[in-house]
């Protein structure tokens, strides 16, 4: 597997040969600046909620590549009236499979509105299932004790948590969710993009380290291999 992070929650990763894009939020983000929106490879867009800062560079991939976006009923709506055509909805609790290997949709605990107020379903979190290994892509969310049913019923190789507080999980939190999941290796997200969400990063993977857990925290347009 391959994964290249695009700032705030979006991280592209390649399973199998297939290209996986999560929450797309480039174009608005000053952070992912140097990120090229139109180079970006998607065969699927994932997207966990309808919150500006997961979907606002949704619809133009999704036409741009002709990725087939997986998301809930509410934002496949949205998305069908903007034209987009290649959508698969799907809810919490629903697995399926595709060619790389499986997502399923797991609870989330947050909220979700699109961009124009339209009601945006409820947030999720997917868990990928593939014969390169397993992960847990949180979305945004609190901790909760649900998190358990995802560690309890398989393994999970890694996974991508919310740290940045104030409107998600943080740190201490973050690593509470680590063993609800039974995962030690985190990939933190949602951290520093806006004023309410900025962290101490050395002081988090301190945190991380002496929890006996590990935190990478990626460089926007950076790719490491799993
Ligand atoms: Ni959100
Ligand atoms: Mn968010």
């Amino acid at each position: 597997m391959k994964i290249t992070y695009y700032g705030h929650s979006c991280f592209g990763v390649e399973i199998n040969g297939s290209n996986l894009l999560f929450d797309p939020f480039i174009s608005n983000n000053v952070l992912a600046k140097n990120i090229d929106v139109t180079k970006i490879k998607a065969d699927y867009i994932l997207i966990s909620h309808g919150h500006e800062d997961h979907i606002a560079d949704a619809e133009f991939i999704a036409k741009h590549t002709r990725a087939k976006v997986i998301c809930n009923w509410e934002i496949n709506v949205w998305l069908e009236k903007k034209g987009v055509t290649d959508i698969h909805p799907m809810n919490i609790g629903g697995k399926t499979k595709l060619n790389f290997g499986s997502i399923k949709c797991v609870d989330a605990k947050h909220s979700s509105s699109l961009p124009d107020g339209t009601y945006g379903g409820n947030p999720m979190g997917f868990v990928i299932e593939s014969s390169e290994g397993n992960f847990y892509y949180a979305g945004d969310t609190a901790l909760t004790y649900d998190m358990k049913l995802i560690g309890n019923y398989r393994s999970i190789d890694f996974a991508f948590l919310p740290i940045g507080d104030n409107f998600t999980m943080g740190v201490d939190n973050a690593i509470i969710a680590c063993d609800f999941i039974n995962c030690k290796q985190i990939i933190g997200m949602h951290y520093d993009t806006f004023g309410y969400i900025t962290i101490d990063k050395n002081e988090a993977q301190l945190k991380f380290e002496r929890a006996g857990k590990n935190l990478t925290l990626l460089k926007i347009g950076e790719t490491i291999s799993k």
